[in-house]
């Protein structure tokens, strides 16, 4: 990629790929839902611990900067690939525990993108006439706004006996727009203090994230650089600006406190999302306490389910792709050629169909292992347009300048290499 236009690129890429994102998620079935543990679970186990001292945290916690009188709502707003899957989850499988030790309410149940569906998509049909997730699911008018009611129901209900709240999906940070937080505002009420929580993670590495979570399911996938300069076409708002939910928060004034955060910052403090979430925007805990209460959630989180595959196997399905096609091109008769199914591939449907080609079949990963990878910071690329993100929010920074990105080095390839990546084409 030639230079002048990757520095171009650095201004726009992070709001492209966000917008990106809105498609993916769109195009893309939802991610499994975990079954629900539910909330009786945690209740038990840590019944001995109960009353101790949590009150106290609440009240330090909703006097410290609230002007607002009534319950706090602690809004997290995504964006996606910043940890969220796992956050959700442990909101959802410790809501009990979070109750009973530190206070904390959780808004929703069951599953870990609930609110996306039974709040953020429902609200989003009903208040903006957005209607592309809704059609997906095949519901009804009632069902949607049964479904809608029921998600506030049940958050009011927490709202009225809970004086700390959490809701937390990246489907807020996606699809609302300033009429939909108006909707949202007038349903839960104006007396209720929200803070929204907005996670920003390094852009050359949040790019890759993006890049690996859609082509996971590709079967003929794109390379980073062209994945990168893809979104370089893709029209940005007219201050050259990219954070647009983040502005949009803090333009609206209908919350208390609007909190950025880096990503990478909370992990070299070893803080997890729902650490950060809890300890500090929640409870606004300092000192030994604040360590106390990390270490407690950081403990109980769950690993990460949502593992993406090396970035060099998308080049390996992609390779082995325009080999296919060559040796096609070649023949004078392609009959007999097995043909390469491409598109976008649920996990289901992978699972029941080995021969389809992605990044995330075994073979594919093993080959990827074999070959010449180059490896690069592509920091630099995204440095102006973090600099702007960090002075403009006044957000601690990580200390570190993020993650190599590592990617096939195809001018290093032997024949043994092609000869591996020709094997996993189909006949032809
Ligand atoms: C919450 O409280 C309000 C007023 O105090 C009441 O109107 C509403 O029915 C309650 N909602 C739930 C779900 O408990
Ligand atoms: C939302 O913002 C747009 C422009 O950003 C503006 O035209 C519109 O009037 C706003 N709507 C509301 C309900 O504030
Ligand atoms: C985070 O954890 C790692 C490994 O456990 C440790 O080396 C590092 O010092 C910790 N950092 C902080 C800020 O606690
Ligand atoms: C969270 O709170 C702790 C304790 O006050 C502080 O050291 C840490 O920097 C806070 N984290 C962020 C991201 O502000
Ligand atoms: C192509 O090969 C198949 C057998 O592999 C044969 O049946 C077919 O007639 C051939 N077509 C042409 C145009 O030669």
């Amino acid at each position: 990629m030639p230079s002048s236009s990757i520095r171009w690129m650095s201004f726009h890429v992070y709001a492209l790929a966000l917008a990106f994102i809105v498609m993916l998620c769109v195009l893309l079935p939802l991610a499994k839902l975990a079954p629900t543990l539910g909330r009786s679970i945690d209740g038990a186990d840590k019944r001995e611990q109960r009353g101790r001292g949590h009150t106290s945290f609440v009240s330090q916690a909703s006097t410290s900067q609230m002007p607002c009188k009534g319950p706090k709502l602690i809004l997290h707003v995504g964006p996606p690939k910043t940890g969220t899957t796992a956050l959700q989850e442990f909101l959802v499988k410790n809501a009990g525990w979070l109750q009973d030790q530190w206070g904390v309410s959780v808004g929703f149940h069951g599953r870990e993108k609930a609110v996306g569906k039974n709040i953020a998509h429902p609200l989003t049909y009903v208040c903006n006439g957005n209607t592309a997730k809704i059609k997906s699911w095949g519901l009804s008018d009632e069902q949607v706004k049964q479904r809608l009611k029921e998600g506030f129901s049940y958050l009011q209900s927490k709202l009225n006996s809970s004086q700390l709240v959490l809701l937390s999906s990246e489907a807020f940070g996606r699809l609302f727009d300033n009429k939909s937080w108006l909707c949202f505002n007038s349903e839960i009420g104006a007396d209720t203090c929200q803070t929204a929580v907005i996670f920003h993670r390094s852009s050359a590495t949040w790019n890759a994230a993006c890049w690996s979570e859609i082509s996971k399911h590709d079967s003929s996938p794109q390379s980073f650089s062209s994945y990168l300069a893809e979104h370089v076409s893709v029209p940005v708002d007219k201050h050259g600006d990219s954070d647009v939910q983040l502005q949009q928060l803090n333009r609206l004034r209908l919350f208390a406190r609007v909190i950025p955060v880096s990503y990478d910052y909370l992990k070299e403090l070893n803080c997890s999302g729902a650490a950060f979430l809890i300890c500090n925007a929640s409870l606004g805990l300092t000192g030994k306490k604040w360590l106390q209460c990390r270490n407690s959630v950081n403990g109980r989180s769950t690993k990460l389910r949502n593992k993406s595959p090396p970035h060099a196997a998308i080049d390996v399905v992609r390779l082995a792709r325009d080999f296919y096609e060559i040796k096609q091109a070649l023949r004078v008769n392609t009959s007999g050629c097995k043909p390469w199914p491409i598109g976008f591939w649920s996990d289901d449907y992978m699972s029941k169909h080995p021969e389809i080609m992605t990044s995330v079949v075994p073979a594919v990963i093993q080959v990827a292992k074999q070959i010449p990878v180059k490896c690069e910071r592509f920091a630099g690329l995204f440095q102006s347009e973090t600099e702007k993100w960090f002075s403009r929010t006044g957000a601690k920074r990580p200390t570190s300048g993020g993650k190599d990105i590592c990617t096939a080095d195809v001018a290093s390839f032997k024949p043994k290499h092609w000869q591996l990546i020709g094997k996993l084409a189909p006949d032809c």
